[in-house]
């Protein structure tokens, strides 16, 4: 397969994927919690329009998030910059940190579109037409955020692109949502709430937990459909879903650098980046982003000892005892509810 490589000054990539086309002809509703999920999906709609006061002022140069979570904060580095530059790192910083999330939330649109198509459960289907929508409205509050607020924006990321393509390109459903469900999402929710928590513009704050509100249910759709998936896969086919998961954690691990902000202010990006990986604040932001994604993996069967090994190396492996939400106990209670049916 041919893969055209990402140019920004392309405005539209394209390249063929393989997909498997599922058809349900049966229109089976007895997966009893995604049918739950659906209709709380149409009851919790929103409209960005509406609910967000877009006429809120946002003065990017001043501080929209914490200096403080910056990797090079406090550093010689920092020391050395002025009140202007210090202004323009902020208003650089933030741009690029929202454009990811904005094409993130653009893969996210693209990959529940192929859920639909793929995935063979008619529950899945019908939910997965809500997350579309979900993701649409996702793409349109960030967009329209970058471009109203911001005015300019970045490319996406060369890891998180790779990631997105690993995502998009595999032809098998479950990675589909293993990819986006579980390990996009549950990154973004914790990178959201870190924003939704410290932000100082009422606009960034009530956009962002707009947004969270729905990708919890998306993370939700990602452990149920899975779980069961987990459960009859084989042994090989479990180590393949765990490599994938390891390599997608090492890819957003590493995303979270900033190279391109520190190119654009004619910093030492190299320096920046060695400041970034070692700032105690940074490193236990990164750790953080993995709270959500490491209980998620486990309650999966997906964190053998090969796999708790290299989770250990990463630092991330301290996560595996904290607790999800209450759907591990209601797609429990509705795997005995289908195995009684059956
Ligand atoms: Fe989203
Ligand atoms: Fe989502």
């Amino acid at each position: 397969m041919t893969m055209t490589h990402f140019h920004p000054k392309q405005p539209v990539e394209q390249f063929p994927v393989q997909q498997i086309l599922a058809y349900n002809w049966e229109y089976s509703s007895d997966r009893q919690r995604l049918m739950r999920l659906y209709e709380n999906a149409k009851r919790d709609q929103w409209n960005a329009t509406s609910r967000l006061d877009w006429s809120i002022d946002v003065d990017p140069h001043s501080e929209l998030v914490p200096d403080m979570a910056m990797g090079i904060y406090g550093s010689e580095i920092w020391n050395k910059l002025t009140a202007k530059e210090i202004e323009r790192l902020r208003h650089e910083s933030v741009t690029w940190q929202l454009c990811q999330f904005l094409h993130g939330e653009q893969g996210a649109l693209l990959a529940t579109a192929q859920i639909v198509d793929t995935v063979p459960w008619y529950e899945a289907k019908q939910y997965g037409a809500t997350q579309v929508m979900d993701e649409a409205r996702h793409v349109e509050v960030y967009r329209r955020f970058v471009q109203e607020k911001l005015e300019h924006e970045y490319p996406v990321n060369p890891e998180l692109k790779k990631l997105l393509d690993m995502i998009l390109t595999d032809s098998r459903w479950d990675m589909k949502f293993l990819g986006m469900q579980i390990m996009v999402e549950g990154l973004a929710l914790a990178a959201f709430g870190t924003m939704r928590d410290t932000t100082t513009n009422p606009l960034l704050r009530d956009l962002t937990a707009a947004v969270m509100e729905d990708e919890a249910r998306h993370v939700a759709f990602g452990v149920l459909s899975l779980r069961e998936f987990c459960q009859q896969a084989s042994d090989q086919e479990r180590a393949e879903r765990e490599d994938f998961v390891y390599e997608a954690a090492v890819l957003m691990r590493d995303r979270l650098l900033n190279r391109e902000v520190w190119e654009t202010m004619g910093l030492d990006a190299d320096a920046c980046v060695r400041l970034t990986l070692t700032s105690p604040l940074m490193m236990e932001f990164r750790r953080r982003l993995f709270s959500k994604i490491v209980p998620n993996v486990k309650s999966l069967g997906l964190l053998s000892d090969r796999q708790r090994a290299r989770f250990a190396d990463l630092g991330i492996l301290e996560f595996e005892d904290n607790t999800t939400s209450d759907i591990d106990q209601d797609a429990e209670e509705e795997q005995r509810r289908r195995q009684e049916a059956a």
